[in-house]
């Protein structure tokens, strides 16, 4: 094997080992359940590690990571995570966090053909196209790709709320409410955009599945 993955295989075993000599139970609890409050949808980058940039133990955070973290109502992997998350672990919060500098949104911006993925990122070419006169006035493409990155990550929580396990949950009356946060590379603080959605009567009324 490599000295990269040895590397991996020593360092997961200091790791187990300090996890037990702090805590004798530390894993046998964990293995018995997940009760996490919280699901993260997020970007794949390498740069942001979710439970270490908030703070959050195993057992507290249920993930979900695709490039440029899209909320895509067909896409049957993240619908199946919250589905889960909110039916069966009952997270109270679901945070749809984006970043600054994301190299799925700046792809996005270019005329450019990477594969694939350009499929995948033209979800991102649409909130572009949907916010054009405001995108068009930022004349540094940094700031814009900035901005659209915020956008995007606003764009995700209205298709998260959309869905019909989120307007489910909220009529039979559980206690949901998304997030749009987003994380800054340089200097590793997370910002809340300020969209806090936890009723439908916050979402337009053509995407409501309930009178
Ligand atoms: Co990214």
């Amino acid at each position: 094997m490599s000295r990269l993955l040895d590397e991996c295989f020593a360092a997961n075993r200091q790791w187990a080992a300090a996890a037990v000599a702090k805590d004798p139970g530390y894993f046998k609890r964990l293995e018995a359940i997940q009760r996490p409050e919280l699901l993260w949808i997020g970007c794949s980058d390498s740069r942001l590690p979710p439970n270490e940039i908030i703070g959050r133990a195993s057992g507290e955070l249920f993930v979900h990571r695709n490039v440029a973290n899209v909320v895509e109502h067909t896409d049957v992997n993240c619908l199946s995570v919250l589905q889960y998350a909110v039916d069966v672990l009952q997270v109270k919060h679901v945070i749809v966090c984006g970043h600054y500098g994301c190299g799925g949104v700046r792809a996005a911006m270019q005329a450019q053909r990477l594969g694939l993925i350009d499929n995948w990122l033209r979800h991102i070419r649409d909130v572009h196209l949907w916010n054009r006169e405001e995108l068009s006035a930022i004349e540094d493409p940094d700031a814009r790709a900035n901005r659209l990155a915020e956008l995007n990550v606003e764009a995700q929580v209205a298709n998260v709320c959309h869905t019909t396990i989120v307007q489910d949950a909220w009529q039979r009356g559980q206690s949901l409410t998304v997030h749009a946060w987003i994380y800054a590379l340089g200097d590793g603080l997370i910002r809340d955009l300020g969209m806090v959605i936890s009723s439908p009567d916050q979402i337009p009324p053509e995407y409501r599945l309930f009178a």
